[in-house]
């Protein structure tokens, strides 16, 4: 799978012994950027916490830029057979979530850097490097030196994202991004996404935000009850969607 970014096959999750995944696939080619849609409980976060193995799924298959996760048994169920290769998996994945969690006793450049050099073993000046021209890409080249409790939600965001792309991931992980925000600071970590899309970055993006999700992806994906309920361009499942319980959702979630 050398072209396919990241990809689910057939995911089960369940919380004691309530289904979340009922068997959810699904696969991200490189350049593709899916919007994850649906309502609250549907499953949307969970799925996308199963690929970095946040969250472990019962059946189904897990893979990233072109390496499939592998399984051992272990009493009635299994488990990763290899500690190594889900640490070497995660770190090809960048994520965003709708808490910054950014280190507060770092600054925004520490932020952006500590991966890179820390896990990924890089040289500090080069990622330095790096870094700066990330910042400078989400807008925030003159906050190097600034810590995360001198900004602006906005702003934190940015240097979140900054920092998922500091690890040069072959996915994006996105879980609401913005709803955090206070309204006014949505439209700048939009935009900042919306410049990714557009240079050809792989991204799952789970989102509240229809017109966005509409204008940015390839493809569209509508969860219900852990099942995809609706798949196709954006076209079709925000405008005309085949499904009567998705054309419900985006109808009452699409202001304009
Ligand atoms: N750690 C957990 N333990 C038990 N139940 C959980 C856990 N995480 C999620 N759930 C349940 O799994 C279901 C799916 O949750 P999930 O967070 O994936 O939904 P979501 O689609 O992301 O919803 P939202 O739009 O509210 O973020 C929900 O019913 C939730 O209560
Ligand atoms: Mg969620």
């Amino acid at each position: 799978m050398t072209e396919i970014a990241v990809a689910v096959r057939g995911l089960e999750k369940r919380y004691g012994a309530m289904p979340v995944l009922r068997g959810v696939s699904l696969e991200a080619r490189t350049g593709e950027v899916i919007s994850i849609i649906g309502a609250s409980g549907s499953g949307k976060s969970t799925m996308l916490r199963c690929i970095p193995l946040l969250e472990v799924p019962e059946a189904g298959e897990v893979g990233v830029a072109g390496e499939w996760l592998r399984w051992r048994p272990k009493g009635t169920g299994r488990v990763p057979a290899d500690k190594a290769q889900v640490a070497a998996l995660r770190a090809r994945l960048g994520f965003v979530f709708q808490s910054f969690n950014l280190w507060s006793h770092r600054t925004v450049l520490g932020n952006v850097i500590e991966a890179p050099v820390h896990v990924q073993g890089r040289p500090r000046a080069e990622a330095i490097e790096e870094a700066e021209v990330l910042l400078a890409k989400v807008g925030l080249g003159d906050k190097r030196d600034s810590y995360p409790a001198q900004l602006s939600g906005g702003q934190q965001q940015r240097v979140a994202i900054a920092r998922a792309l500091a690890m040069r991931p072959a996915a994006l992980l996105l879980d609401e991004p913005t709803s955090a925000l206070d309204p006014e600071l949505v439209g700048e970590v939009l935009r900042v996404i919306r410049a990714l899309a557009e240079e050809g970055r792989t991204m799952l993006i789970v989102t509240h935000e229809m017109g966005f999700a509409r204008d940015v992806s390839s493809r569209a994906i509508f969860l219900h009850q852990g099942i995809i309920e609706e798949e196709g361009p954006p076209a079709q499942v925000f405008n005309d969607p085949i499904s009567d319980r998705c054309r419900q959702f985006v109808t009452s979630h699409l202001r304009r």
